[in-house]
């Protein structure tokens, strides 16, 4: 009997003994529940956010206000808007299940500097797993003031995928005013919208939109905006 080695198990090769059969049989079964096992694995790390995500926009369609999670390229597009020479914090709001928060980590923020907000219990426990490291706070970012009180005037990033459009103006609004009374003076506010034409964030607050980056790929397409907040 010969052996080799594939997809990490060994493999050996039948040479004709009733022996060499019920191994070969054996490998055989090994190797198909290996398969198995693996398809599983892959299958719950992509179907659970899917799951916990569809579950909250039943829940709450204006808050969620998206039909599924953001892709990988809309993820990178709002973490190459980060500006990373502020070495001040960056707050991630509306973190969902996470798809932006693993392209912040991964575009080099550091775990430490970074604090994730996110409204709902069910994804925050999510969201806890997915990162145990990270600060991640449940609470409303209409009180995004008094939740990172300690931390005001300390934040030079603010990546939002808050569903501004979908909430009434009147909420949007306070939201914003809270986000603006937390940016440092000189920081940044990156806000991704589905609506392709308007800014995401209503023009009356005179803030200035540096750049803007259409997203394709991505469902539905979306863009995103960078703001730069000063306070002169
Ligand atoms: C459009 S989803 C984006 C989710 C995730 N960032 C992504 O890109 O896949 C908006 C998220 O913001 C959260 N959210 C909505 N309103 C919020 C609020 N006032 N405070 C904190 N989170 C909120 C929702 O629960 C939802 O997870």
């Amino acid at each position: 009997m010969h052996s080799e080695k594939a997809q990490g198990v060994v493999i050996k090769t039948f040479s004709g003994s009733p022996t060499g059969l019920r191994d070969m049989i054996n490998q055989g079964f090994r190797l198909v529940h290996l398969q198995i096992k693996r398809l599983q694995r892959n299958t719950h790390r992509r179907v659970m956010p899917l799951r916990e995500f569809s579950e909250e926009l039943l829940r709450a369609p204006h808050h969620v206000g998206a039909v599924c999670p953001s892709s990988k390229s809309l993820g990178l597009a709002m973490a190459e808007a980060i500006n990373l020479t502020d070495d001040r914090l960056v707050i991630e709001l509306g973190a969902g299940t996470g798809s932006i928060t693993q392209a912040l980590l991964q575009q080099g923020v550091p775990a430490n500097r970074l604090i994730v907000l996110e409204r709902s219990e069910a994804l925050v426990r999510r969201l806890r797993q997915r990162f145990p490291t990270l600060t991640i706070i449940q609470g409303d970012a209409a009180d995004l003031p008094t939740l990172l009180r300690d931390q005001c005037q300390d934040i030079g990033n603010v990546v939002s995928s808050l569903p501004l459009r979908s909430l009434k103006p009147v909420a949007a609004d306070a939201i914003i005013a809270g986000i603006l009374d937390t940016l440092a003076d000189g920081g940044r506010l990156i806000q991704f919208t589905y609506d392709l034409r308007r800014p995401s964030v209503p023009e009356h607050f005179g803030l200035r939109r540096v750049t803007t980056r259409r997203v394709w790929a991505n469902l539905p397409p979306a863009r995103v905006d960078v703001f730069d907040y000063r306070l002169t």
